[in-house]
C-alpha cells in the first residue's frame, strides 16, 4: 500500500490561466465534496471541508475579478469575496487587481437577505443578478440596500449575466462558489472552464434529497456527460483532504 506523502497543501496562489475568450470570463468553480459526492450536510457545506480547504478558496479568489453564487448559497450561507489575509490583498494589488473581487449573485425570485454582508458591507463592492421576471417590490428593496442591480433576462440569464462581467466590470476571470444550481447550468450551457474540488474524508450518506455539487434538470446520457482532464492531485496527510483541478475537455 502506497503511504500519504507528509503534509502538502498546494499553492493556489501561484496557479495560472488561459485568456479568456472574447465575449465572455474564463469561469472557474471551486467546490468542497465528500467521499460520497455529497456537498451538504445539514442544508450547508459546513463539516465538509477543513481550515485549509477554506484558506484555499481565499487563495482562488486572489485571481479572480468577480466571485459569483446562487441566490441559494446566499440565503443558506451567506457569501463574500473576502480574503481574509492582507497578505493576500497586498497579493493582488501587486498584480494590478483591486483589493477584494466583485461579489455577485443570480436570483430569479429576488428573495434575497437584505441583512447579510453582500448587502450591507461596504469593504467589497458587490452586484446582484436579477431576472427581469422578479416582482418590481424585490427590485426596489435590492436598489434600497445600494448596491448595483443589473436585470438580465429570464429565460436567457447567463449569456446576459457574463457579457456583462466582461464588458463591464471588466472580468476576465469569473469564481463560481456554487451551489448545485447554479453549476449544474454552468455546465449545461458548457460555460465552465475548469473546477477545483476538494474531497473531504467524510462519508455523508442520506437519501436523494442531500446535495451533490452539480445538479442539473435532466438525467444525462453517456454523450452529455462532461469529460475532464486532471491538471493536479494534492493529497494532504494533515487534513486526509484531496485537492483536485480539472481542465474541461
Ligand atoms: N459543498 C460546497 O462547496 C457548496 C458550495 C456552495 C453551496 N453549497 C450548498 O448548496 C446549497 C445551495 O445550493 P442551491 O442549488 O440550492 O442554490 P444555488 O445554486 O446557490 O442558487 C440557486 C438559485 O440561484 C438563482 N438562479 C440560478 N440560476 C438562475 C438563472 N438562470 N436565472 C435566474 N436565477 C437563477 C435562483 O435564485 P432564486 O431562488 O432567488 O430565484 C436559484 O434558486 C446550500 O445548501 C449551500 O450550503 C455547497
Amino acid at each position: 500500500m502506497t503511504e500519504v506523502p507528509s503534509p502538502s497543501t498546494p499553492d493556489y496562489t501561484a496557479l495560472e490561466f488561459s485568456a479568456a475568450p472574447a465575449e465572455r470570463p474564463y469561469v472557474i468553480s471551486n467546490m468542497v465534496s465528500s467521499v460520497d459526492g455529497k456537498a451538504t450536510i445539514e442544508s450547508t457545506e459546513r463539516g465538509l471541508g477543513s481550515d485549509t480547504d477554506r484558506r484555499l478558496m481565499r487563495e482562488l479568489r486572489v485571481h479572480a475579478d468577480v466571485v459569483l453564487t446562487g441566490a441559494g448559497t446566499l440565503r443558506a450561507s451567506g457569501t463574500s469575496s473576502r480574503l481574509g489575509d492582507p497578505a493576500l490583498e497586498a497579493l493582488r494589488t501587486s498584480r494590478g487587481k483591486r483589493e477584494r473581487p466583485i461579489a455577485a449573485v443570480l436570483s430569479a425570485s429576488g428573495e434575497l437577505p437584505l441583512d447579510r454582508a453582500f448587502f450591507t458591507a461596504r469593504d467589497f463592492d458587490a452586484v446582484v443578478y436579477l431576472s427581469d421576471h422578479a416582482p418590481r417590490a424585490a427590485f426596489e428593496a435590492l436598489l434600497g440596500t445600494g448596491r448595483r442591480v443589473v436585470m438580465v433576462p429570464h429565460d436567457d440569464a447567463l449569456p446576459t449575466m457574463l457579457r456583462h462581467m466582461r464588458e463591464e466590470l471588466d472580468c476576465t476571470l469569473l469564481l463560481l462558489e456554487g451551489g448545485p444550481t447554479l453549476l449544474g447550468q454552468f455546465v449545461a450551457a458548457r460555460y465552465l472552464d475548469e473546477c477545483f474540488v476538494t474531497i473531504g474524508p467524510v462519508i455523508v450518506g442520506g437519501d436523494r434529497r442531500v446535495r451533490s455539487p452539480v445538479e442539473t434538470a435532466d438525467a444525462p446520457t453517456v454523450d452529455d456527460v462532461t469529460r475532464l482532464e486532471l491538471l493536479a492531485v494534492t493529497p494532504n496527510a494533515a487534513t486526509s483532504e484531496l485537492y483536485l483541478r480539472y481542465r474541461v475537455i
